[in-house]
């Protein structure tokens, strides 16, 4: 067997199961889960439509690079999402079967095993599929802390030199999963100067970027941040970038198993490569819906009106009891749980105890680095529920705080 599945971790969700498997909920409320990140708003029915229309095309394999139609919505939606001048549907875009998959495998891309001492740099708290990438493509993860300081931005500035020379890859995950922080302008320039001067990869995550609080003020994306800081054109459009999208949280379809990755045409002539052995193609109806989806805006309006009223009703109501905000983006809160004494897994379990609401404890979602794990004192709440759920979880969890005196 591969050894390197031995180490990796089990699952946050997992870890949940262990912590809560000898706690007994209480009976007499019914059960409200903030734990599982799963978007739970309906599936838009046009999008439904497409894909039973176009069943025919279960006939067909479909190719890895995806149909023409499918990369030129998604060509033009990158345009009018962040205002690029250009991009090439043929070279700088390829349909990923969700995010997820493609984040993998990106790094068994990438990552170069046979150079000693291969780095790749997670942000952390962090999305645990970027360890587990860097571990089975031979390479060891290290963690840049997030900075409640500086809006939970990685903390490049702490990484010695001698570490940055190892680095090949650098997951970034911008609105960030948990903590909902959004990379300004300023912390993309840092970035880049870093991988012009070390040469590594950088891989952007924004599945969450459709997902905010203020219309007409979407978060800045990598893309356009390279477009701004003037790496969109020249000899080689955005060097060393590739930014993931996914329509499982915007359209509310995550069981549809549709993304894609843009950036880099050197990168990603090399991706689909790989992806032409790794089996990455995506089901022609999929394709079709995909296509249906990315072209229309008004459900995604929609559906991010209906997070911004649950956040604006559970935001303050939380915060009387623990210290938290309104994310930049996404749909989780964040919370420091220290006002109440008890460490992050204590939390989980006594709510889950006391009032039969699940949260999932934020040093699951994080290692020890630099001798802290940024997530201990934090749960993380994804508001995925329906607006009466999310109210009742965050009033129990004001009378489970105030209990505790
Ligand atoms: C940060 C982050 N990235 C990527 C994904 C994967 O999403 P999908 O594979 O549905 O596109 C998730 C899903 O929860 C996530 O939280």
């Amino acid at each position: 067997m591969n050894p390197r599945l031995d180490l990796l971790q089990p699952y946050p969700f997992e870890k949940l199961r262990v912590l809560l498997a000898d706690v007994k909920p209480n009976g007499a409320l019914p059960a409200i889960s903030f734990g599982i990140g799963e978007p739970k708003h309906p599936t838009p029915e046009f999008i439904k439509t497409a894909l039973s229309d176009a069943l025919a095309g279960l006939a067909n394999y479909p190719t890895t690079a995806g149909s023409d139609a499918l990369r030129q919505c998604i060509a033009a939606w990158l345009q009018r999402r962040y205002s690029l001048p250009a991009v090439n549907a043929a070279t700088q875009v390829l349909p990923v079967t969700g995010s997820r998959e493609a984040l993998f495998a990106f790094a068994q891309t990438v990552v170069d095993a046979s150079r000693p001492g291969a780095l790749v740099l997670c942000p952390n708290p962090f999305y645990q599929i970027y360890e587990g990438a860097a571990l089975l493509a031979g390479a060891t993860p290290v963690f840049a802390n997030s900075d409640p300081a500086r809006n939970f931005a990685p903390a490049f500035d702490r990484i010695p030199a001698d570490t940055w020379a190892r680095v090949q890859l650098v997951y970034v995950c911008s609105p960030g999963n948990p903590t909902g922080a959004v990379l300004s302008l300023e912390d993309w320039r840092e970035l880049f100067a870093l991988s012009d001067r070390h040469g590594f990869v950088i891989a952007s995550d924004e599945c969450y970027s459709e997902i905010y609080f203020k219309e007409g003020e979407p978060p800045l994306g990598a893309l356009e941040a390279a477009h701004r800081l003037g790496r969109a054109d020249g000899p080689h459009p955005f060097e060393r970038l590739v930014m993931f999208s996914s329509l499982s949280k915007r359209s509310n379809v995550p069981g549809l198993r549709s993304g894609f990755v843009a950036g880099d045409a050197a990168l990603l002539k090399k991706f689909l490569l790989y992806r032409t052995y790794h089996g990455g193609a995506m089901n022609p109806a999929v394709q079709s819906a995909s296509v249906a989806a990315w072209n229309d805006e008004a459900h995604v309006r929609d559906n991010r009106a209906a997070y911004v009223r649950k956040f604006a009703e559970v935001t303050p109501l939380l915060a009387e009891v623990l210290d938290v905000a309104l994310p930049d983006a996404g749909f989780y809160l964040w919370a420091d749980v220290s006002r109440t004494g008890l460490s992050d897994t204590e939390f989980a379990a006594r709510l889950l105890a006391e009032q039969n609401v699940t949260v999932l404890p934020g040093s699951y979602l994080a290692r020890e680095a630099d001798g802290i794990n940024p997530g201990a004192n934090r749960v993380r709440m994804a508001l995925v529920a329906t607006p009466g759920e999310c109210l009742e979880g965050a009033r129990r969890i004001v009378a489970f705080c105030k209990a505790l005196g």
